[in-house]
């Protein structure tokens, strides 16, 4: 942590699932903006890349993936590629019943 912070008792020290590896994935965005909190933290290796969003909280965004421009769960999952390609083509596999059942999960986050 960094020297300085202190988290207070009533928001430290609990359990969250956030649903999200928060890695920086080079998602295609080609906007050369490095990613930092702080500009002293700017690092031009993240130029490119992207803070996957967690899924927690999903059922509150009306628009999702880096920008903006799927409105379903269907949508967003379709887009994945790269690294996240089998769990896409796994998606794709599900029977309707499956898909209702994902959904069902991703708004209960
Ligand atoms: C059952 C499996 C998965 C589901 C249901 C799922 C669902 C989603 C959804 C709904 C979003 C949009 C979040 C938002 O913008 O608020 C998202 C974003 C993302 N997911 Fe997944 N995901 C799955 C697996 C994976 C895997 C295996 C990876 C990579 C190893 C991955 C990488 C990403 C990345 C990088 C983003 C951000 C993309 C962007 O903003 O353009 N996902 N995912």
């Amino acid at each position: 942590m960094a020297e300085g912070i202190e988290v207070p008792d009533f928001i430290g020290g609990k359990t969250i699932h956030p649903y999200s590896d928060f890695l920086l994935d080079d998602i295609g965005t080609g906007d050369n903006i490095p990613q930092a909190a702080k500009p002293e933290y700017l690092d031009p290796s993240t130029a490119n890349k992207f803070r996957t969003a967690p899924l927690w909280g999903l059922r509150f965004r009306s628009w999702m993936m880096h920008d903006g421009k799927s409105v379903t769960y269907h949508q967003a999952i379709e887009r994945h590629a790269g690294e996240a390609v089998k769990a896409r083509d796994r998606y794709e596999h599900l029977t309707p019943v499956q898909k209702g059942q994902l959904q069902a999960f991703l708004n209960s986050l």
